[in-house]
């Protein structure tokens, strides 16, 4: 790992976290997270999901949301488009990414977008030509690629199948999901190491949870094997509603710190990182699981005098 280099985080706290949220969260709050977020150095953040209000109400102002930030032009946006409606409301709001998603098991794909891994691959191909043509960045998750809360573990090597699909269909990012958090650096390695002598591995990205602590090994683990984009949660707020057990994102606060001490650059500042997620604590009302943020809020040391 060659010291300077530069790491692309994407932000997934406003979409990946809200969407497991009980309570209302009011868009105007919404949009305030944002804000703090981008004050942060935040550049690439996935502001909402443009889904059937029946399947995920907490994310239902999406596109009110979206028309009412005002974010400099440095500022990606994406939101998740499971379907052309979803996709004509990512069109009325002007974002330049789409995030499309869909899973690496039958079981996952039925309980998440009520379609066979068949139905979806050929939604994608569709959506893909469309966004194409309007010329947005397509990024695409897969979700379940190491573990299936329904069908236990995953082959990978049908997971390097669906991602080389993916890629030749022209999604410019693909994002790999361990949506439940049991991937443990070995089976990262176990996917990566294959996958980088098939492709180029600027288009992979890493979507970690941090349901059973590894979430950081396993982001250290990419990292030897060249991978340069991960997706975090602030204050590793997050889960999947369809996926039984997924708590918790990986932390932002605790990725950027990791990177930072690495010798990465991410251009993200810190401190106002933290200042996010003590925000992403007042809006949704409880404490969040991002040691960087507790322990910063605690001032368990007193970090000015060592930095
Ligand atoms: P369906 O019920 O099969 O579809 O849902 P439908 O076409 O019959 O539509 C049902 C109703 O929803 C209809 O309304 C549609 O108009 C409406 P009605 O006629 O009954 O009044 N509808 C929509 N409304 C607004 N925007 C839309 C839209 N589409 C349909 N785009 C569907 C199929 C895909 C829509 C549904 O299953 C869905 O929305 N699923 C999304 C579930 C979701 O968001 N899950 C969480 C995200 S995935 C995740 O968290 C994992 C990830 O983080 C990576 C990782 O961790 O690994 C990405
Ligand atoms: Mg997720």
């Amino acid at each position: 790992m060659s010291k300077q280099e530069t790491v692309k985080i994407v932000e997934v706290g406003p979409r990946d976290g809200l969407q497991n949220e009980t309570g209302i969260i009011t868009t105007a709050d919404k949009a305030k997270l944002i804000y703090a977020l981008v004050s942060s150095g935040i550049t690439n953040i996935e502001i909402t999901s443009f889904v059937s209000p029946k399947w995920i109400p907490q994310l239902a102002d999406g596109l009110e949301l979206a028309q009412i930030l005002n974010l400099p032009n440095f500022v990606t946006t994406t939101a998740l488009v499971p379907n052309l409606k979803g996709y004509e409301s990512a069109k009325l709001a002007h974002l330049p990414e789409i995030s499309l998603f869909m899973s690496a098991t039958q079981s996952h794909s039925k309980k998440n977008i009520n379609k066979s891994i068949e139905e979806a691959l050929i939604l994608i191909k569709e959506l893909t030509q469309i966004a194409q043509a309007d010329q947005k960045f397509i990024r695409c998750y897969i979700s379940c690629a190491f573990f299936c809360p329904y069908e236990g573990y995953v082959d990978f090597a049908n997971v390097i199948k669906l991602i080389i699909k993916l890629v030749e269909m022209g999604i410019d990012e693909i994002s790999i999901g361990d949506t439940i958090g049991y991937a443990t650096p070995k089976n990262v390695k176990d996917l990566l190491k294959p996958l980088g002598t098939m492709l180029d591995t600027k288009k992979i990205a890493m979507h970690f949870h941090d349901t059973y602590g590894m979430a950081l090994s396993n982001v250290y683990a990419s990292l030897e094997e060249n991978i340069r984009i991960f997706d975090s949660s602030i204050g590793g707020m997050g889960g999947c509603p369809y996926a039984p057990g997924a708590s918790g994102n990986l932390a932002s606060e605790d990725l950027v710190y990791l990177l930072h001490g690495l010798g990465f650059n991410t251009g993200i500042n810190i401190d106002k990182l933290v200042e996010a997620g003590s925000l992403a604590q007042t809006i949704i009302k409880k404490k969040l699981p991002s040691k960087y943020l507790q322990a910063s809020l605690a001032k368990c040391l007193n970090v000015q005098e060592i930095k």
